[in-house]
C-alpha cells in the first residue's frame, strides 16, 4: 500500500523507518509546508515523490493512505483536508483537540466511506492483547485499582508549553494513561477528580486524575516536567501486574499476593513498534472499514470526552476553541 506523509517533523522520521521495514506498505510520499524539507527527508528515507504542499500530496491519486504528524492544534485541518480528497488517513495522537472536533471527523470519514484512525500506537501492539489474557485468566482475581504514570522533561519543546498548539502535558503524554485504563477497565466511569498545576503559559504542566468507577479507582499522572518511571500498575485481591512502559510495554510481569514472581511476558521483537498500527489500517482499508477494530472511534471519542472534562475542571481552554 502506497503511504504519504503529512509534516515532515519528529515523529514522522520514526514512521518512516517503520514503514521502511515493512513488505506490506511502501512510503510513495512526503509533504512538507517546505518542498526543499520534504526533498531532504524523501532523501534520507529513499522516498519516491517530495512534496511542498500537504495539499497537493493529498491530491496525488496513487497515495492510498495519510499519515499525519503535525502537532495536535493542526489534526482537525488536516485530517479534514486529507479525507476531502478521498483519502484513508491514521493520524497522529490526540486524535483531535476535543471530542467536538473528533465527532465531526468521524462524521466527515463514515458519509465518504474512508477509514480514519488514531495512531494511539499502545491499542494495537501485542502487548495488549497478551494483557488482555491475563486479565481474562483472573489470575489476580478481579481488578481493584490500577495506577499508571507518563511524564517527561518537555519544557523547551515549543509545542508542548504553546496554548496555539494545544500544549499541555495532558493531550500529549496523559492521553495515554487515559487510553491505558481505558483498555483494562472499559469507559464505564462514574466520576472524575483531578488536580493540576500550570506552566505560566497556561497550558497543563503536570495533573493527578482519578477515574472513579463502580468499584474500581484509576488513578493516572501526566507531567511535562518529570521524567517518570512510565509503569503501569494493575491490582487484585489475588495478586498484581506490572506493565513496564505503558507508552510501549517492554514487559508484562505478574506477582502473587505475598510479591512472588508468577509469570513475565517480553516485548515481540519489533521494527519500533509503529508497525502494527500502519498494518491495522491496510488490513482495515482492504476489508472495506472505516475504523480500525483494535481502535474503534467509540473509544477514540471515549478519551477525548474524558480529556474535555479534565480540561473543563482545569479551565483549559485553548485560544482556538
Ligand atoms: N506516537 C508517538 O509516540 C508520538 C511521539 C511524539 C509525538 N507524537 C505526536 O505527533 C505529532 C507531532 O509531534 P512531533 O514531536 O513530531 O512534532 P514536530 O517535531 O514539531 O513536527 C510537527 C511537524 O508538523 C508540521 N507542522 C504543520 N503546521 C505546523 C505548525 N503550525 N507549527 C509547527 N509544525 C507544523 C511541521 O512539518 P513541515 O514543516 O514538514 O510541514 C512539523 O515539522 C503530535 O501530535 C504528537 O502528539 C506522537
Amino acid at each position: 500500500m502506497n503511504i504519504a506523509i503529512l509534516g515532515a517533523g519528529t515523529i514522522a522520521r520514526k514512521m518512516a523507518q517503520a514503514i521502511n521495514g515493512m513488505d506490506s506498505a511502501k512510503l510513495y510520499a512526503v509533504a512538507s509546508r517546505s518542498l526543499d524539507k520534504a526533498k531532504a527527508f524523501a532523501a534520507e528515507f529513499g522516498i519516491p515523490h517530495a512534496y511542498g504542499s500537504y495539499e497537493d500530496m493529498a491530491s496525488d491519486p496513487n497515495v492510498e493512505l495519510v499519515y499525519i504528524a503535525t502537532p495536535h492544534s493542526h489534526h482537525f485541518e488536516h485530517m479534514k483536508l486529507v479525507l476531502e480528497h478521498d483519502k484513508p488517513v491514521l493520524c497522529e495522537k490526540p486524535f483531535t483537540v476535543n471530542a467536538k472536533q473528533a465527532r465531526e471527523i468521524m462524521e466527515l470519514a463514515k458519509q465518504r466511506k474512508l477509514l480514519v484512525a488514531e495512531a494511539m500506537w499502545t491499542r494495537y501492539l501485542p502487548m495488549r492483547s497478551m494483557l488482555d489474557d491475563i486479565l481474562k485468566s483472573k489470575t489476580i482475581g478481579d481488578v481493584q485499582s490500577l495506577t499508571a504514570n507518563l511524564g517527561y522533561e518537555m519544557t523547551q519543546k515549543v509545542r508542548l508549553t504553546e496554548p496555539a498548539l494545544a500544549g499541555g502535558a495532558l493531550l500529549d503524554v496523559g492521553v495515554y494513561t487515559v487510553n491505558f485504563a481505558l483498555m483494562v477497565l472499559g469507559d464505564a466511569i462514574k466520576r472524575i477528580d483531578s488536580s493540576v498545576l500550570l506552566t505560566k503559559t497556561g497550558v497543563d504542566a503536570q495533573s493527578s486524575t482519578t477515574l472513579v468507577y463502580d468499584k474500581v479507582l484509576a488513578m493516572l499522572n501526566s507531567s511535562m516536567m518529570a521524567n517518570t518511571d512510565r509503569r503501569g500498575m494493575i491490582y487484585g485481591p489475588k495478586g498484581y501486574i506490572e506493565v513496564q512502559n505503558i507508552n510501549n510495554p517492554e514487559y508484562i510481569r505478574v506477582f502473587d499476593p505475598v510479591h512472588k514472581l508468577l509469570k513475565e511476558l517480553k516485548q515481540p521483537q519489533q521494527i519500533n513498534g509503529f508497525e502494527y498500527q500502519v498494518q491495522a489500517c491496510i488490513d482495515a482499508i482492504e476489508t472495506g472499514k472505516t475504523e480500525c477494530p483494535q481502535h474503534p472511534h467509540a473509544a477514540i471519542l471515549a478519551v477525548m470526552d474524558i480529556m474535555d472534562e479534565l480540561r473543563r475542571q482545569w479551565n483549559l481552554r485553548y485560544p482556538f476553541e
